[in-house]
Formats: structure tokens, sequence, C-alpha cells
């Protein structure tokens, strides 16, 4: 069951300006607008009360880097946080981030996104301060910013009317095909012929029947294709 509700998204992070090109354009925006979502980027620093407004912090038992310290995140999800929110850490160790992940997350009427930076965050708030701590997959970034925004992309698109009628028709198509577990067929547009490379003729030939059955032999040969090259790594 899908929620009815504006759903309410709120990130805590160090760079706030990160995320300002992506959430203001396209199908996210108009997503704000609608009132389908609320999106609410915090500075972390927000939540220090020192002059220096000081958010990390060196690690215990010495080390390289710095550490973000437990008390601003505390203090954040204190004030934010509410009984029915999912609150997720972005961290490279975490559980890698999926379709299956999105789905069941645009169930839920608020999450809270923390994005870890520097060497790492404070043990203290993965063992006492979240519920999900999830990665986008086996690899380094400098922060969890990025994440944070492709997950909420991902999710975003989950939740009914954020996607046009005709995103949406071709998006059902697809999670149909996403059921069985299988991945888009190819697609083409004019011109049918360009430089000599042609769109196969069986999408120009107007029989509905045989191009439903062209689709879905792509699909099948794409996903075996993609599932074959995963498992060789
Ligand atoms: N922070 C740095 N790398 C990350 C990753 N792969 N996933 C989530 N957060 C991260």
């Amino acid at each position: 069951m899908l929620k009815s509700s504006t759903m309410k998204i709120d990130v805590l992070t160090l760079f706030p300006e990160m995320f300002k090109g992506p959430f203001d354009q396209s199908i996210i925006q108009r997503a704000q607008e609608k009132k389908l979502v609320k999106i609410q980027i915090h500075n972390l620093r927000k939540w220090t009360e020192d002059k220096r407004k000081t958010v990390d912090g060196r690690p215990f038992g010495g080390g390289v880097g710095m550490v973000l310290m437990i008390e601003p995140i505390y203090k954040a999800l204190k004030e934010l946080k509410n009984k029915k929110t999912k609150v997720i850490l972005l961290d490279p160790r975490g559980q890698v981030f999926n379709q299956k992940t999105a789905n069941k997350w645009a169930c839920f009427d608020h999450l809270i996104f923390i994005c870890g930076h520097y060497e790492g965050v404070d043990e203290r708030v993965k063992e006492n301060l979240i519920d999900e701590t999830v990665s986008i997959g086996d690899y380094v970034l400098t922060g969890g910013e990025l994440p944070a925004m492709i997950i909420i992309d991902t999710v975003l698109r989950q939740i009914p009317g954020v996607l046009g009628k005709k995103e949406a028709a071709q998006k059902e198509s697809f999670s149909e095909n996403l059921g069985q577990n299988l991945l888009e067929y190819p697609q083409y547009t004019r011109p049918s012929d360009f430089k000599g490379w042609k769109v196969p003729e069986v999408l120009l030939s107007g029989n509905h029947q045989e191009i439903k059955k062209w689709q879905a032999k792509k699909s099948a040969e794409i996903t075996e294709k993609v599932k074959s090259s995963k498992e060789e790594k």
C-alpha cells in the first residue's frame, strides 16, 4: 500500500548547496510543486553550539582524517524525527541500495538521510540513532550527498503522481517487466534510417503482436546479458 499524503524528506549534510541543481529541476521540482513531497536540506552545523560550528573531530586511538561527531546528529534527529520516521545513513559499508529498497521506502511518510563525510561517522550514530545504513555501490565517494540524491530520485519516482501520465504508463510496462526482473528493451525514434543505421524492421511494421514479441525477446536477452556480466565480476 502506498501512502497518500505528502512525503517528507529531510537531509542532513555539511554541503547543502550541492542539492540545489538536482532538486530544482524537472520531475523532482514538479513533485515538490505538486506537494507530493516536501524536501528540506539542513546544514548539520545548525546543531552546533561553539563559535566555529564544529561538526567533526580527530578519531580516538589515532588515525588519519576526521570523524563526524555524534552530538549535532543527535540534536538534529531529536528536532526532526517523529514516530514514523525512517533514518538512513549513507555509508559505503552499508547494504547496497536497489529497486526493491526504493519501492519499500516510497511507502514511508518521512525519511531522514544523513550524509557521512570525512573518514566516517562516529560509530555510536550507527549503533544508536539510525534505522539503516545504505550504500549505492561497492566504491567510495567523497561523501554521502551524491548517494542521497540518487536514492531520493529513485524513491520519488515510485510515488503515484510524481511521474507524468506518459512516463507513468511507460514505467508501468517496465515494472511489469521488473516483476520478473526483466530490463527494458531497446527503443528507437525518428529517423528510421540515420546514415544507414536502421531501426529494426519489425518496429516499423505496424504489427503490434510481432512488436510485443520482439520487445519481450530483447528484454529477456538484455536481462540475461546483464545478469551474466554481473556473475563474471
Ligand atoms: N559515501 C561514500 N561512498 C558512498 C557509497 N558508495 N554509498 C553511500 N555513501 C557513500
